[in-house]
């Protein structure tokens, strides 16, 4: 990528494509003290308040930075570098860790031990990258007082409150709003499909494991995407096109989203499930689009609960799991109150808190 210079023109050629950089663009990125705050890297200008008629006076390169004069009087000294990373239409950091898929074959994933300093060290930058890759991740060892699950969530970014708490206790209790609050066994689903928006990530701490059972289990839903567009193109397609109803309700809330249960991103590409039938709400469609539909369902909900595609591993105390609620499917097997107490804490937290986590560690360590 370079940027060259024609008559007060200013181009950037990637050695197939050469396209002028409009002298706008180049004037909303000057840079000097008397147009950026020092420390917050903020405009000390507002650009919509610019004439749009600027124009290039003169333009020079010299070394790594490109001078220009522009028809305004504004004189700016612009960093090459700087601008060729803005050249790029989307988020280069996370584009750079590709989503590895998984089934019930993955084995030895690294583990993380929580220690001093954990939250600013590269062992937290491993760790995100790590979770963009597979949708989760273990940490050990995180201290099990004070709901320290809270402090975990706040150091890594801001916890997600929801209609649960700004943290949950999982253990059955009597007269609970949700299955979760049962030692019944819980298969594949996604978490809070009815909220706008869906919180993005799940904490999920181990207090207390005195069960043989309550294995948490854990599914790809990337990969059983991906597996189900290869093998039934037509149920894919029917399951990213209709945007069915989810619903919560209890004494005081009533909590409702649509969306497909499998979302894309406008190129096509992967992005989001959502799995709860104990929730969800077809429209009244066509009987031949229901009965597509409903076929559809049928095969995603067996790919979701084949072992096939399931990990099952036991949460030991002082384990956190974290895990991707847009990506991943959970669930645990039965267990028996008799035997022990089982005493999970979660909580969620949203993808800006990963991703600025993640962006500030590797400023920090120059990666
Ligand atoms: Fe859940």
């Amino acid at each position: 990528m370079k940027i060259e210079l024609n008559k007060n023109k200013v181009f950037f050629n990637n050695g197939s494509i050469k396209k002028e950089i409009h002298p706008f663009w180049l004037r909303e990125r000057v840079s000097g003290e008397e147009f950026l705050d020092k420390g917050t890297q903020q405009r000390l200008f507002d650009p919509t308040f610019l004439d749009n008629e600027i124009s290039i006076d003169k333009a020079n390169i010299t070394d790594k930075f490109l001078e220009i004069d522009f028809n305004d009087g504004v004189n700016s000294k612009l960093e090459i570098d700087k601008l060729a990373l803005e050249f790029f239409n989307e988020d280069t950091v996370l584009k750079s860790i590709p989503k590895i898929k998984w089934d019930s074959s993955l084995k030895e994933i690294k583990n993380f031990e929580y220690q001093d300093n954990f939250f600013e060290s590269k062992e937290m930058y491993n760790l995100l990258v790590s979770f963009y890759k597979y949708g989760f991740v273990i940490i050990k060892n995180i201290p099990t007082h004070d709901n320290f699950i809270v402090k975990f969530a706040n150091s890594i970014g801001s916890v997600r409150r929801t209609n649960f708490g700004e943290y949950f206790d999982v253990k059955s209790k009597p007269d609970p709003n949700d299955l979760a609050y049962t030692s019944l066994g819980l298969a594949p689903h996604t978490d809070n499909p009815y909220r706008n928006p869906v919180p993005c990530i799940q904490l999920l701490h181990c207090i207390e494991s005195e069960v043989t059972g309550g294995l948490s289990t854990l599914v790809d839903g990337y990969t059983v995407t991906e597996d189900l567009k290869k093998e039934n193109f037509d149920f894919y397609k029917i399951l990213s096109e209709i945007k069915v109803r989810f619903k919560f309700i209890d004494k005081e809330v009533v909590l409702e989203d649509w969306s497909e249960l499998i979302k894309l991103n406008d190129d096509k590409t992967f992005k989001q499930v959502r799995f709860s039938p104990r929730l969800d709400y077809v429209p009244m469609l066509e009987k031949e689009k229901l009965d597509l539909y409903y076929k559809a369902r049928k095969k995603l909900s067996e790919m979701y609960n084949s072992g096939k595609y399931r990990i099952e591993f036991k949460l030991a105390p002082k384990d956190l799991m974290m895990m991707d609620n847009h990506r991943l499917l959970h669930g645990r097997t039965v267990y028996e109150t008799k035997e022990g107490n089982r005493f999970l804490q979660g909580c969620y937290i949203d993808y800006d808190s990963t991703e600025g986590k993640l962006k500030h560690l590797k400023r920090k360590f120059n990666l």
